[in-house]
């Protein structure tokens, strides 16, 4: 039984404001998707990745992908689609039957230490459905709703029960099959905020596990993360 990881490259990335596509966006003389790729294969645990490239780019994506000696797993490469969901859904029609466990892991986080990703990857094989790495959250957080011209606080939610939340996340390949169809309709009919592939776990009503996530983790949104991950690249390898 292998694990296959779907790595969701196909966003715009129009925070960032680049006129190329986040994942193709360089950190350290790399593209971030390629980062990813290394990351994920160094953990000895996924056997191959699917990438979700942008519009036009699959082409650009596979040959950075197959000139690259440190991925040395195999990679494919399909069009992502419109949303993050349905790139997701793309990568996943290309499972193989023996990909019994599937990660989805976010190009737009390259500095995933592959220790995380071996975690996920065990949290899944010992027997949880859906595991996804968390880290507790240090800001206080405010539920609100509109208010005229600003916004209401309705409450402060107990934030030691909160987790922030991070990819890669894992699954059983058929949980999340079922989470990307029935899950998906029954988040869109309750206007559930699906807005990862556990929250279709939910929606279906199946449990999700968090194990701990990692710093290093972190999402590259913005220009000041990208300059913060350079800060990161420098100190690990110095
Ligand atoms: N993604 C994708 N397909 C989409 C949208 C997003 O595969 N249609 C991927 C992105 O490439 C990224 C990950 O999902 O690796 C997380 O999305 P996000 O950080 O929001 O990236 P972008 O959508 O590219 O950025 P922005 O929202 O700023 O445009
Ligand atoms: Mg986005």
């Amino acid at each position: 039984m292998t694990t296959l990881a779907i790595l969701t490259a196909a966003g715009s990335g129009s925070r960032l404001g680049r006129d190329l596509p986040k994942a193709l966006v360089e950190l350290d003389g790399f593209p971030l998707v390629l980062h990813a790729a290394r990351r994920l294969a160094a953990s000895g645990v996924v056997d191959s990745i699917v990438v979700t490239a942008p519009d036009g780019l699959v082409g650009v994506m596979a040959d950075l992908m197959a000139g690259d000696p440190h991925v040395g797993i195999p990679v494919r490469v399909t069009d992502g689609g419109p949303t993050r969901q349905a790139s997701v859904a793309a990568g996943l029609a290309l499972a193989r039957p023996e990909d019994d466990v599937v990660l989805v892991h976010d190009a737009a986080r390259p500095l995933v230490p592959p220790e995380l990703v071996q975690r996920v990857v065990s949290a899944v094989r010992s027997g949880h459905g859906a595991v996804v790495p968390g880290l507790p959250v240090t800001d206080t957080v405010k539920q609100v709703r509109p208010d005229g011209d600003a916004e209401l606080v309705t409450g402060t939610p107990d934030r030691s029960m909160l987790r922030a939340v991070q990819t890669p996340q894992g699954f059983a390949r058929d949980l999340l099959v079922r989470a990307h169809h029935t899950g998906a309709e029954r988040a869109a009919a309750e206007h559930l905020a699906a807005t990862d592939d556990a929250g279709l776990v939910e929606a279906l009503g199946e449990p999700v596990h968090i194990v701990p996530g990692d710093a290093a983790a972190f999402k590259i949104t913005t220009e000041r993360d990208l300059w913060l991950a350079s800060l990161v690249l420098q100190e690990t390898t110095a």
